[in-house]
């Protein structure tokens, strides 16, 4: 079977969020299971010289961006055993100031889902299924129903878009319908939503089947809570839609080969966690004490991960109790300023680091007792998997992938510690019941951070979710 995954970022080219995980893992995966999975990704200026330099170039074609007609060169780069094609186009990728958030985001990435199919016939890979990602390969299906299904060397592909979050949905005014995306005017139904342009509608409507990154997620968004306005929309469509939990790379987060981290650990030498706990409690300037929990995020500074919750409640906990507290992350300015309040407030004991640092991520994960992830919503979420890998125990609200991966070990067979409610109150509870474990239980404790390492959440299984879902969709 062959499969071409879309996205607009994928480790280990270029990573803004959690889709350049899954799509720098899932392929391999799928490689590893003999699905012939081929990614194909925009050639951003911004990629590492290194990099570039794995880059081959295959060869350029013009593609169609509504009445224009625009260069587009087509390299391939092999990493594993994966085979990657990259899309080039200067004047759309080569831009300082972040991949996304530009005036023409929806011109960029109408050019970018043509130029994925029209490539096809060149690189002479024809894919079974088309698997696209979030709203900039929205297209992808909707060009496919449009212009491409009914001619011969394209016909018989099935198309699958996964809604990674549906809070970005792609939406744009609808003087771009003709003039920018190609679409002709009578058929502007399938994109228009809310007299706007909505790209991530326009998948829906036209893919075979739309999927999301966790079961709990997939029966959330049809609920006006968490769908961002789209419930109606996806309500109709429910038959064509499911759920499949992402794993994460284990290979790559792996406490005992980590090369970042102070002192690589195994379930058999726990001891040297407390080695990395103290490393970072000296990187991070916190007091250096092997007996106080030290609770670890590493999120992005914005509502939905629950941010409010911790602004109101974070407080309590270092009044009532003996924690540490470690953020790293940026966002929203009322939640970096709160934070840098409660490290002057509290020094030695909480701090914050404005910003993203994939290594100090990574000793976070290998120093901290408790990872904090309260989220409002959260389509799948990685680092609690990660966190557990690392032996950190999760503190989640019951959402979205949380639900699906974290269990209470009240139950006596749990991975971490959960709430449900969206409430302050049930947080800062539930954070007390975990400390009080900590300190109370020394013993107990180390077998919830074995436990938690040993928890698989690896691609294993739900490549083979992907797999039969592939299959399902070619029999249709
Ligand atoms: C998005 C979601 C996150 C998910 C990731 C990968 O970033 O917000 O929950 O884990 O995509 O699917």
């Amino acid at each position: 079977m062959k499969v071409l995954y879309c996205a607009s970022e994928a480790l280990p080219f270029l990573a803004t969020g959690g889709l350049a995980d899954v799509a720098g893992s899932l392929p391999k995966a799928l490689v590893s299971k003999k699905v012939s999975c081929r990614v194909v990704l925009p050639l951003y200026d911004s990629i590492s010289q290194e990099m570039k330099d794995k880059m081959k170039f295959v060869t350029s074609i013009s593609v169609p961006v509504a009445w224009r007609r625009q260069y587009c060169g087509v390299y391939e780069a092999r990493v594993g055993d994966v085979i990657y094609y990259l899309i080039d186009n200067q004047y759309y990728f080569k831009r300082t100031g972040g991949i996304y958030g530009h005036f023409d985001d929806a011109e960029r990435f109408a050019f970018f889902s043509r130029a994925i199919l029209e490539m096809l016939p060149y690189v002479d890979f024809k894919p079974d299924v088309i698997h696209a990602n979030d709203w900039q390969t929205a297209l992808v299906s909707v060009y496919y129903r449009l212009f491409y299904a009914n001619s011969e060397w394209y016909s018989g592909i099935k198309t699958l878009f996964t809604i990674h979050n549906i809070q970005y949905q792609g939406q744009y005014g609808m003087d771009l319908i003709e003039d920018v995306l190609g679409i002709p005017y009578h058929d502007k139904d399938l994109i228009e939503f809310d007299n706007s342009v909505n790209l991530m509608k326009g998948a829906i409507e036209c893919s075979n089947w739309v999927s999301t990154v966790s079961p709990s997620y997939a029966k959330e968004i049809l609920d006006p809570w968490f769908s961002h306005k789209l419930d109606s929309i996806l309500k109709e469509r429910a038959w064509k839609l499911s759920g499949i939990l992402n794993g994460i790379d284990v290979e790559s987060y792996n406490p005992e080969t980590d090369k970042v981290i102070h002192s690589p650990f195994t379930t058999e030498s726990l001891q040297k966690k407390a080695d990395n706990k103290r490393e970072l409690q000296k990187e991070l300037g916190l007091q250096q004490n092997d007996k106080v929990p030290l609770i670890g995020m590493v999120t992005r500074l914005v509502s939905h991960k629950g941010l409010d919750l911790v602004k109101e409640g974070i407080d309590n906990i270092m009044q009532y109790s003996n924690a540490q507290v470690a953020i790293l992350g940026s966002g929203d300015k009322e939640y970096e300023e709160h934070f840098c309040w409660m490290q002057e407030k509290y020094p030695e004991r909480f701090v914050i680091y404005v910003g993203f640092v994939p290594t100090l991520s990574r000793k976070i994960y290998a120093g901290s007792d408790l990872f904090l992830m309260p989220s409002k919503s959260e389509p799948c979420g990685l680092s609690q998997m990660i966190a557990l890998r690392y032996g950190s125990i999760p503190v989640v609200r019951k959402t979205g992938g949380l639900n699906d991966s974290i269990s209470d070990v009240g139950d006596g067979k749990g991975n971490g510690y959960t709430f449900t409610s969206y409430s302050t109150g049930d947080m800062v509870n539930t954070l007390h019941r975990a400390l009080h474990d900590y300190n109370s239980q020394p013993e107990k404790w180390k077998e919830y951070v074995a436990h938690a390492m040993q928890c698989d959440n690896s691609w294993k299984k739900s490549a083979d979710e992907y797999i039969s879902l592939y299959q399902s969709l070619l029999k249709r």
